[in-house]
């Protein structure tokens, strides 16, 4: 198979690393790709993950027989659409299903209509209306904008009074983080938090693998949001029965509901849920891998997983493909020093990472400079490693960041938490 991957982050490089390891992986491409995924394929540096014309032109010049789609900014600029109405397979939904994750509104009101546990909520279109809702509130709110906001619509507030607060902000400067107008306020739930990872070929969805991440900044969970500091798998702490939890009350009614809508969902439906003591409460539905899950879902595949995708994209999924081992994978990402406040260029970064047995480093956004890697700053690497045990695979991750840490140039500002599957 002729395989595109679309994106250029860490979760690409890790898609891309498990992709070429596969017997059915013959050509890997990448749109636009990074400095790993160069070492196992060609990049187009120059095609951005939602340039859906160029995508969809280059693919059919490259006789491409599978698309994975990796960020949310390419399902909701309608590349999965184009390409299917190319005729060719797509790993990743359309940019109507895409809404699960690309409209708050949209997923709430979903969930609602299926019967999906979630918190209660109020959708509000201006501060009016928002004065209104939180009148006589109860207990911590989260208000969530409703567009695709990079991760900075959702705040999390005390009570009703702060949570007005940041309304009238946003709504007197009319600077609503994703640029619309609507958005969803809701009761806030307190519980640990999961991923579950549920593949759909269109007409099946099957939970398979679950992860913990950590979006803080700083050990313990202090400091800002981030787009995620690390993350391990399979999770700890939860019932071992979750995936068959989260199929019977989440996935089973997300596939009813998306075929009442006459919606055909392929590709990766990710479901952040949260313990709660009232049972498992959906907190968000992403309509896509998770970064930085990714980068340990993937060294857990044994398979031929090329083939497991390509099954669930042409619709009709081949479950024993590709499965999830019993080992866990921890991985920490490393990032520059005044991350999430400021990305810091760096430069002269050792390309080559054979950092040993079972540990796998995967690029963030970058490039190959000779025979060196720059990157725009952020998050840099995400250091991975699989072994038979969490405690092992920490142990292993943390040893290898060290290793690394000697080969970069002196002075090099970076950054990671150290308590990353510390349990
Ligand atoms: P979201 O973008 O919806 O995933 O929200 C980002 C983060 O905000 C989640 O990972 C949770 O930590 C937190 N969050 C979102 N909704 C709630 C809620 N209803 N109750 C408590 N925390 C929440
Ligand atoms: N790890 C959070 C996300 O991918 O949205």
């Amino acid at each position: 198979m002729r395989i595109l991957v679309v994106g250029g982050g860490a979760r690409e490089d890790a898609l891309s690393w498990r992709l070429a390891a596969s017997p059915s992986c013959e050509v890997l491409l990448h749109a636009p790709g990074n400095a790993g995924t160069l070492t196992r394929g060609t990049n187009w540096p120059d095609v951005a993950a939602t340039d859906a014309r160029t995508i969809v032109r280059r693919a059919q010049e490259e006789r491409i027989d599978l698309v994975v789609l990796g960020p949310e900014t390419a399902i909701a600029a309608g590349v999965g659409d184009k390409l299917r109405e190319a005729g060719i397979a797509v790993f990743g939904p359309n940019r109507s299903a895409g809404r699960l994750e690309t409209s708050k509104v949209f997923a709430k009101r979903f969930m609602e209509r299926h019967r999906i546990p979630t918190a209660q909520f109020k959708v509000v279109h201006n501060l009016d209306q928002a004065r209104r809702a939180l009148d006589g509130w109860r207990g911590g709110a989260v208000v969530k904008a409703d567009g695709l906001a990079a991760g900075k619509g959702v705040v999390v507030c005390d009570d009703g009074g702060s949570a007005l607060a940041v309304l009238a902000d946003w709504y007197t400067k009319n600077k609503i983080p994703g640029g619309g107008s609507d958005v969803v306020i809701e009761e806030r739930l307190s519980g640990r938090e999961v991923s579950v990872f549920a593949i759909a070929d269109g007409s099946t969805m099957i939970p398979v693998a679950a992860a913990c991440d950590y979006k803080r900044a700083g050990d313990d969970d202090q400091g800002p949001n981030t787009g995620g500091m690390g993350a391990y798998s399979p999770p700890a702490g939860f019932p071992a029965d979750l995936l068959d939890v989260v199929r019977e009350r989440v996935v089973a009614p997300v596939l009813r509901g998306l075929l009442a809508d006459g919606e055909r969902y392929r590709g990766v439906l990710y479901c952040g849920l949260m313990q709660t003591e009232r049972g498992l409460f959906v907190i968000e539905f992403n309509a896509r891998w998770g970064d930085p899950e990714t980068q340990v879902l993937m060294p857990r595949v044994d398979g031929d997983f090329a083939r497991y995708l390509a099954s669930a994209a042409n619709g009709a999924l081949e479950t024993g493909a590709a499965t999830w081992s019993q080992d866990a994978c921890v991985g920490v990402v490393i990032a520059t020093s005044r991350y999430p406040y400021e990305n810091t260029p760096v430069s002269g970064l050792p390309a080559d990472l054979d950092l040993g047995d079972g540990v796998v480093a995967f690029w963030g956004t970058s490039a190959r400079e000779n025979g060196t890697v720059s990157s725009p700053g952020g998050r840099v690497l995400t250091v991975t490693a699989r072994a038979e045990d969490l405690a092992a695979a920490r142990a292993r991750a943390y040893e290898a960041i060290a290793a690394l840490k000697t080969r970069f140039p002196s002075g090099t500002p970076l950054t990671y938490r150290g308590d990353i599957a510390r349990l």
